[in-house]
């Protein structure tokens, strides 16, 4: 039985299908804080099999040692935590209560139940804004608003779990830019308020909630000047984590790993891209660059392929269909 922290959000409930697609038995754990129960219905819906969940903080011990004591757990997928970049300049507090003292109580519910197999959410933000792309894990660290600081401050903290009690077995994931829904469009990424991140924002403008995307700087050092990111399907996502898991359970080690597809696209490629597998309009205009933004990001995934035998299989064209489908199923 695998207990998924934040099972209920957009990284969590689409690795929950794919647990469930190989057969892996699962738990959830989620406090609903940006997500429903909902999503819990859909994804029944999907695997045609009641989806066994929790109502929990992962800040309360007494919570986690109930799910222990009630599921043969062998493993944890942790992605329950807060990821609004913006948000956690101004609320530092809760960004470090819900990260990292979440993460400190997860670890100690897992060391009292006996299980030291756990995939931790981590995310390309770790990286300095200076890094040669594509960067590689073993890229120094370097991180510039508090939610990348929770990120690695759990991290080094897993390192030295690690290192006291060689009896973990730890994935670190970094993940780049996730993006895309299932194909089912039943479940997908549903941001509360206004949406940061590029893809939801193209998919309301194309819905024609907003009347245009804003484009944050051309004059990047990449062909058409706008921004680069390396783009990857949630689906692919998902598989990475269902290989971590199977890593794991084969190997008594600790690895850290990016999951990306390994190439840039640029923000004006992702229009394009999606105008043409949705035929709508992204109407845009460019507009000085974001504050403290990277300019070109992409993933070195050598190790990804070499160590899970994972390399992520869908396209920007299928990530825009499927967020399109997601939208236009769903968006209001
Ligand atoms: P999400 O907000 O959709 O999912 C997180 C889930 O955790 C939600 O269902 C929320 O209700 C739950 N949750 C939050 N705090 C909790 C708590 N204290 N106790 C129990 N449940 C709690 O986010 P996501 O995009 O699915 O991200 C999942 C993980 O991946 C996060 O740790 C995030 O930092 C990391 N990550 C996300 C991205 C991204 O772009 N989406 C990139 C890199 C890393
Ligand atoms: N962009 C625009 N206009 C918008 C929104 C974004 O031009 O309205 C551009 C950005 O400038 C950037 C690209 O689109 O060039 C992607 O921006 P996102 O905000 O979607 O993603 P980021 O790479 O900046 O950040 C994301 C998550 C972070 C995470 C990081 C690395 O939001 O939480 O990826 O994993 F840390």
């Amino acid at each position: 039985m695998i207990l998924v922290t934040g099972g209920a959000g957009y990284i969590g409930s689409h690795t929950c299908i794919e647990l469930a697609r190989v057969g892996h038995e699962f738990v959830v754990f989620d406090n609903f804080s940006n997500s429903t129960p909902a999503v819990l219905a859909r994804m029944e819906q999907i695997i045609g099999r009641p989806v066994i969940w929790h109502a929990g903080d992962v800040r309360d011990p007494a919570a986690l040692d109930k799910v222990f004591a009630g599921h043969p757990v062998s493993a944890v997928l942790h992605f329950a935590g807060l990821k609004a970049v913006t948000e956690s300049i101004s609320q530092p507090i809760d960004y470090f209560d819900h990260n990292v003292h979440g993460s400190i109580a997860l670890m100690g519910a897992m060391a009292r139940a006996g299980c030291k197999t756990l995939v931790f959410s981590s995310s390309a933000t770790v990286y300095g804004p200076e890094q040669p792309m594509p960067v590689a894990e073993d890229a120094p660290c370097a991180v510039s608003n508090p939610y990348g600081r929770t990120k690695l401050v759990v991290e080094d903290l897993l390192n030295e779990l690690g290192r006291s009690d060689p009896q973990w077995r730890i994935a670190t994931l970094r993940y780049f830019n996730p993006t895309g829904a299932h194909p089912s469009a039943l479940i997908g990424e549903s941001p509360l308020g206004t949406p940061s991140n590029l893809m939801p924002l193209v998919c309301q403008v194309a819905a024609g909630i907003r009347p245009s995307l804003q484009i944050f700087g051309d004059d990047y050092p990449s062909p058409d000047g706008t921004g680069v990111r390396d783009f990857v399907h949630v689906m692919d996502l998902a598989e990475g984590h269902v290989a971590a898991l199977d890593f794991l359970t084969k190997n008594q080690a600790r690895i850290v790993v990016n999951l990306g597809t390994g190439h840039g696209t640029s923000v004006l490629e992702v229009i394009q891209t999606f105008e043409r597998v949705s035929g709508q309009r992204v109407p845009y205009e460019i507009v000085p660059r974001r504050d403290a933004d990277i300019g070109i990001s992409f993933a070195d995934v050598r190790l990804a392929r070499e160590l899970l035998g994972w390399v992520a299989k869908r396209d920007v064209d299928e990530m825009c269909r499927d967020a399109w489908r997601w939208q236009a199923a769903n968006g209001s």
